[in-house]
């Protein structure tokens, strides 16, 4: 572990959820509940076409802004993707690798890594999701999957990574949407495994977060553990009280 302190974050991905309208209104009551917290980097993720409303409601905040994908290259005939140069104009990070990606929309370790890439290119932060699947899990393959697929991100930089650069966001998959989150002891087992491996790559490791199904119940346990430096919350982060509880819970850390 570095010795050096890492400022917890809580990243709330709202997936394919709200209006506009009611994302500026979760977007304002995040940033009523959370402003305050000057222990925790608060981030929300909103679907592309709410950045700039929630940009504009969260202006002059300390609650940071992301969007949950970007397409790898910068311009060009790529029906319906959204480029990092258009999004380093309205937020500060991208979420990139989301299971759902991979699984759903086939979305490969490589072209995450292209994704980070052109994310860091334009001076974005990129949240890189990483997790096994069940199978995958009961195999006992987990290491070996994440360390897989942070090796092709790793692979499609052409610029170094600086620490705080990027994140990397710990999602099993067996645990997203499920109500089955992962015990703190194995969350801190992998989380602490995939900082290890980054250091031994890059000299340095980023912020590394846990993410499936973290809720007000369990937040403050998994982020007692030392190598979870904060949470990647999807469901939760719909609700801003139990938002708001679960970043406390990590000022706390
Ligand atoms: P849940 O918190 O709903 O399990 O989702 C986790 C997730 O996928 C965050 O990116």
């Amino acid at each position: 572990m570095s010795g050096t302190p890492r400022l917890p974050m809580v990243a709330g991905n709202w997936k394919m959820n709200t209006t506009v309208a009611e994302g500026v209104a979760l977007a304002a009551a995040v940033l009523e509940r959370c402003s305050a917290e000057t222990a925790v980097d608060v981030v929300v993720l909103p679907p592309f076409v709410h950045l700039q409303p929630v940009r504009e409601v969260l202006a002059g905040s300390r609650v940071r802004l992301g969007a949950q994908d970007v397409f790898w290259e910068d311009s060009g005939a790529y029906t319906g993707e959204v480029s990092a140069a258009m999004l380093a104009d309205l937020c500060d990070l991208v979420l990139v690798g989301h299971s759902e990606r991979r699984h759903l929309l086939g979305e490969t370790d490589a072209e995450t890594g292209r994704k980070l890439a052109a994310a860091v290119r334009h001076g974005l932060v990129g949240i890189v999701a990483v997790g096994e699947t069940e199978s995958e899990h009961d195999a006992g393959d987990t290491f070996a999957v994440v360390d897989r697929q942070l090796d092709a991100v790793l692979a499609a930089q052409s610029t170094a990574l600086t620490a705080d650069g990027w994140v990397i966001a710990y999602e099993p998959v067996w645990a997203i949407g499920t109500g089955r989150t992962a015990t703190p002891e194995q969350a801190q087992e992998v989380c602490a495994h995939i900082r290890v491996h980054v250091e031994r790559r890059l000299g340095a490791a980023p912020r590394v977060l846990y993410g499936g199904s973290v809720s007000a119940a369990n937040a403050a346990e998994l982020f007692a553990c030392p190598d979870i430096d904060g949470g990647l919350v999807g469901g939760a982060s719909l609700k801003p009280d139990v938002f708001a509880t679960i970043v406390a819970a990590a000022g706390t850390r």
